[in-house]
């Protein structure tokens, strides 16, 4: 589904095929928020929009979903353990006076919420939409990798930007991101997390967190960006390929996290962060980026891109957040506009 604050809910709501049904947020976010009383049926009824029979059959509705709730028609309804689910009112509430609550659209299964919110921006979908997914079944890493996303044990967020900024630019917007992602995760962790240029969020070595940035641009003009962004939260265990350079906060900390909470604290940081980039510029991204990424300076690295691949001494971002490398073959300082970064020991 899709929330939005504003009045025109009702108008723009169910547009999108496949997103979770309003009601169902509704009656999530009421249960939720009165956790320790039981809400009347007619109380349901009022707030969600059905009638006094129907009440019943979203209460199943909401059960199937694998949502605790106990009682029934007569005595009333409460929820027996808080579900983490990514619901848009809940969030919509948290996120106010930031862009990013006024349009939530919520899935409990899409392939890409990259892809989803590519044709938003292509449809005209306004600056700061964002798109959720419980589940991906096709989502989308760098360099045409997939990204893996088991059903509510991660973040899987994209949001939408308009940014009046030319395209030279946007790797500070992954920049902007990554910062975000990684001050939100840094309180849920006991050690600090890293930044491995441009995008990998990593604890103790291994990678909980990646960015991808899609674009619709003209040569002077940025139309649309995507930011989509993968946290790995709650994974009891990563894919036996993946667990040796993979790793989630769970299985960093021993314990769950709300991913609710999680994704509040990224979004806010987030509207901070690029607020602060249009407002000073790429200076203050770059400094803070100097303060929480060892690959920043001094790093020695393996680069591999399309082309070839070298080893290096990091040497800080230029201004539009590209990355630095003295050569090891004494061929020079080589700037890095993309291509996967490997600490090289
Ligand atoms: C990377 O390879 O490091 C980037 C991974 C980005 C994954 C996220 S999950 C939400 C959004 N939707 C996608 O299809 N990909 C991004």
């Amino acid at each position: 589904m899709l929330f939005d604050s504003g009045m025109a809910t009702k108008r723009i709501l169910a547009e999108l095929p496949g997103t979770t049904d309003r009601r169902i947020d509704a009656l999530l976010t009421l249960l939720a928020e009165n956790a320790t009383i039981v809400v009347s049926g007619a109380k349901i009824a009022k707030e969600i929009g059905v009638t006094r029979q129907q009440v019943w059959r979203w209460i199943e509705k909401l059960r199937a979903l694998g949502v605790r709730v106990k009682g029934h028609a007569h005595s009333g309804y409460h929820i027996e353990r808080m579900p983490d689910i990514l619901a848009p009112q809940m969030l919509s509430h948290r996120l106010y006076g930031t862009p990013f609550a006024r349009r939530i659209y919520h899935f409990f299964k899409t392939d890409s919420t990259n892809a989803v919110a590519m044709n938003l921006g292509e449809a005209g979908e306004p600056h700061g939409a964002v798109v959720l997914a419980e589940e991906q079944t096709a989502g989308r890493g760098r360099a045409g990798r997939t990204w893996t996303s088991e059903k509510s044990a991660g973040i899987y967020c994209s949001v939408l930007l308009r940014p009046p900024i030319p395209p030279a630019h946007a790797p500070l917007l992954t920049l902007v991101a990554g910062l975000a992602a990684r001050d939100a995760a840094a309180e849920e962790l006991d050690a600090l997390p890293d930044i491995r240029w441009p995008n990998d969020l990593l604890a103790g070595g291994r990678k909980f967190g990646g960015i991808l940035t899609e674009m619709h641009a003209e040569p002077d003009r940025v139309h649309y960006a995507v930011i989509g962004i993968g946290l790995n939260v709650n994974q009891a265990k990563m894919p036996a390929p993946l667990a040796p350079i993979a790793t989630s906060l769970r299985i960093e900390t021993g314990k769950s996290h709300s991913r609710l909470e999680l994704l509040i604290r990224l979004l806010q940081r987030l509207d901070r962060y690029y607020n602060q980039f249009l407002a000073e510029g790429a200076a203050p991204i770059l400094r803070r980026f100097a303060q929480v990424s060892s690959y920043f300076k001094g790093k020695h690295v393996r680069i591999t891109t399309a082309a070839e691949s070298f080893t290096g001494t990091t040497a800080g971002l230029d201004s539009s957040g590209v990355l630095r490398v003295v050569r090891d073959d004494g061929r020079g300082t080589e700037i890095v506009l993309s291509g996967d970064v490997a600490e090289a020991l």
